[in-house]
């Protein structure tokens, strides 16, 4: 089963959406598995955007990112980080869909309330940096 790495920035926290964004991800159908509130230090934000160091927008990214608490997480699902994705909308929110968190939340790319990883191979490693296995939780739908 497919598992992804979401977290909600620190607008999204500072604006109260914790519980919309997480409920956008359940309503759709991602299984939750793992839950965190934490504050991201340096290195951690450098490693996690590690793929845009060099771009202009990667310091003031950084930058932001450890400005206060994110909330991360995993979800697992068919095809959830496609789901994931679908659901948080385009990075720009100027450019998602209303609907989306992204389009229903935000005016500013790098104020777009969520992160999701965009890849198989990007979310192992998201997953790996914030979680340790411990903290993944796996349990069946019963109900
Ligand atoms: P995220 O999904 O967290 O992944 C990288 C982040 O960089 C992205 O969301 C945006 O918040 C930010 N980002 C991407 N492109 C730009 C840009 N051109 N200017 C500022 N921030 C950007």
């Amino acid at each position: 089963m497919e598992r992804t790495f979401v977290m909600v920035k620190p607008d999204g926290v500072q604006r109260g959406l914790v519980a919309k964004v997480i409920n956008s991800f359940e309503q759709k159908g991602c299984k939750l598995v793992a839950l965190k509130m934490m504050k991201i230090d340096r290195e951690l934000a450098e490693k996690h955007y590690g793929e845009h160091k060099g771009k202009p927008f990667f310091t003031p990214l950084v930058d932001y990112i450890i400005s206060g608490p994110v909330v991360a997480m995993v979800l697992e699902g068919k095809d959830v980080i496609t789901a994931a994705r679908n659901v948080m909308g385009a990075t720009n929110p100027l450019q998602a869909a209303i609907g989306t968190i992204r389009g229903d939340y935000g005016m500013d790319i790098g104020r777009n309330v969520v992160h999701g990883s965009d890849s198989p191979a990007s979310a192992q490693r998201e997953i790996n940096l914030f979680f340790l296995p411990e903290e993944i939780t796996e349990w069946s739908r019963t109900l």
